[in-house]
């Protein structure tokens, strides 16, 4: 591969703002500075250059609710490149009673044609001595974190007993649990009286999981964690209920992640009122989108650090896969798109307002899950030896959402008529530009699987301390005979 420069850029990344040109050759940076050359120029002018976005939270045809999701790796990661974003981490669901190693392979195979790199987390999805043996092999095949859904009842719902097993078990092996949050007995008793009440329509989906629900599984979850001995990361928050319980966790010492959606923090709950069955059904999703107290939680989250990454949980169904629920609102297909939306959705109403600075914004969208899913800074970072998975992104450049120039199969986009301003000029993976001033260039195929290493920094740090603090048995030097 021949050598390319970025000229006249801004370097923007987590910890830093610079004048730098930045110099990539077979896939990796390799020199940073003021007047480099190369074979190819990429002209940054009035841009920033920053690493490429990493979505830590995706679901490419996923198996769920009798029907797959829509986008695969293939269009998932060409929405995700026009986007800025540079990686995607995916989901292996084991259906209950399948071997997490064959998940690894079935997804290994649907994964060949992603156009960017990308991770694996595992979900246990059931509990057994064969998942226990398992989960070491996963770790060494380079997945290091496990997702638990306390959630989706009589399908990937596990039981608090065998989380808690599960969660130790990841102690041991040195890796992270991830945490989707909503009490699933509560959730499943009131779709039952929603129903039972003729409350049939996509706003009952958003009546039966309130944020309560979330609140309660996520401080659980935590608590949970903490007994196990292991950090652990909560996807898609989205209340301030479950925000309140990590930020009271983290004053306390404990090691825990939170995951907000652009989706949460952009659009509100006023959606499930439109009158147009489609329009609502198409924005269910698992939690609900929240009113504008719940979103303003979360910015504030982003901004003192309490909650710390900005995922999409890309799980994208077409309007027809939505209508299976027509009557029934359990029977929608829970999940929402926004994989290209991410990025421009999250500066121009983040960076735009002055909610976020634009090295927070790296951070949100890149660098922290690169180090809390350990590949920093492999990815997630700008510094000679990174892949060079980069967004030349241009602060100037506009457009209106819409589902008739999207790159995701499917036919609507939640964020339809949102006027953005901040877009990629250029996107590259691995030093091949993708996304050249608004035309594709993807290269199906082109994507890697990053392996993630198990030991990483919180893990190390929070095994050391459950070992120096944990139950020890008193050696007394006298011991009375026993009562007579
Ligand atoms: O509704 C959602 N979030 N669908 C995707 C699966 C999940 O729960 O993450
Ligand atoms: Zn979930
Ligand atoms: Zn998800
Ligand atoms: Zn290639």
């Amino acid at each position: 591969m021949a050598s390319k420069v970025i000229k006249g850029g801004t370097v923007v990344t987590a910890d830093l703002t610079y004048q730098a040109d930045v110099k990539t050759e077979g896939g990796v940076i390799t020199e940073i500075g003021p007047n480099l050359s190369g074979d190819e120029v990429l002209d940054a002018t009035g841009c920033y250059v920053m690493p490429g976005g990493i979505d830590p939270h995706t679901h490419m045809e996923m198996p769920f609710m009798g029907t797959y999701s829509s986008d695969d790796f293939e269009s998932g990661t060409r929405a995700a490149l026009a986007g800025g974003t540079t990686m995607v981490v995916d989901f292996c669901l084991p259906s209950p009673g399948q071997s997490l190693l064959e998940a690894r392979q079935m997804w290994d195979n649907k994964s060949t044609r992603a156009n960017c790199d990308y991770s694996f987390h595992m979900a246990v999805t059931w509990w057994s001595e064969q998942v226990f043996n398992e989960m070491p092999e996963i770790t060494k095949q380079g997945i290091n974190t496990f997702k638990h859904f306390m959630a989706y009842k009589g399908a990937l719902m596990v039981e608090d007993d065998e989380m808690y097993a599960s969660f130790k078990r990841c102690a041991e092996i040195g890796a992270l649990p991830l945490v989707h949050a909503e009490n699933g007995d509560v959730v499943a008793q009131l779709q039952e009286q929603l129903l039972a009440e003729g409350n049939n329509g996509p706003e009952a989906h958003a009546y039966s999981r309130p944020p309560e629900v979330e609140g309660e599984a996520t401080n659980r979850a935590i608590m949970i964690a903490d007994m196990a001995g292991v950090p652990v990361y909560i996807v898609h928050t989205s209340s301030e209920q479950a925000h309140e319980a990590i930020r009271r966790a983290r004053q306390n010492g404990i090691r825990v992640f939170g995951e907000p959606l652009i989706q949460h923090l952009t659009l509100d709950d006023s959606e499930y009122a439109h009158k147009d069955w489609d329009h609502a059904a198409r924005r269910v999703m698992s939690p609900p989108f929240r009113n504008k107290k719940h979103q303003d939680s979360l910015w504030a989250g982003l901004q003192s650090g309490s909650l710390q990454v900005v995922a999409t949980d890309h799980c994208a169904f077409t309007t027809e896969q939505k209508r299976y629920g027509v009557g029934d609102f359990t029977k929608i297909p829970n999940g929402t798109g926004g994989l290209e939306d991410r990025m421009p959705m999250l500066w121009t109403y983040g960076v735009n307002t002055g909610r976020l600075t634009m090295n927070e914004f790296v951070a949100v969208t890149s660098t922290n899950s690169a180090k809390i899913l350990n590949m920093y800074p492999k990815k997630g970072a700008i510094l000679v030896g990174a892949d060079a998975d980069l967004v030349v992104w241009d602060p100037n450049k506009e457009k209106t959402i819409e589902a008739s120039t999207q790159q995701s199969a499917i036919d609507y986009n939640v964020f339809e008529g949102k006027h953005v301003k901040g877009l990629p000029r250029f996107t590259l993976t691995r030093g091949k530009v993708a996304i050249d001033d608004g035309a594709v260039k993807t290269e199906e195929g082109h994507g890697k699987f990053v392996k993630r290493d198990s030991f990483g920094a919180t893990n190390k740090a929070l095994s050391t301390w459950k070992e120096l603090t944990a139950p020890r048995k008193v050696e007394r030097t006298g011991i009375p005979a026993s009562g007579v």
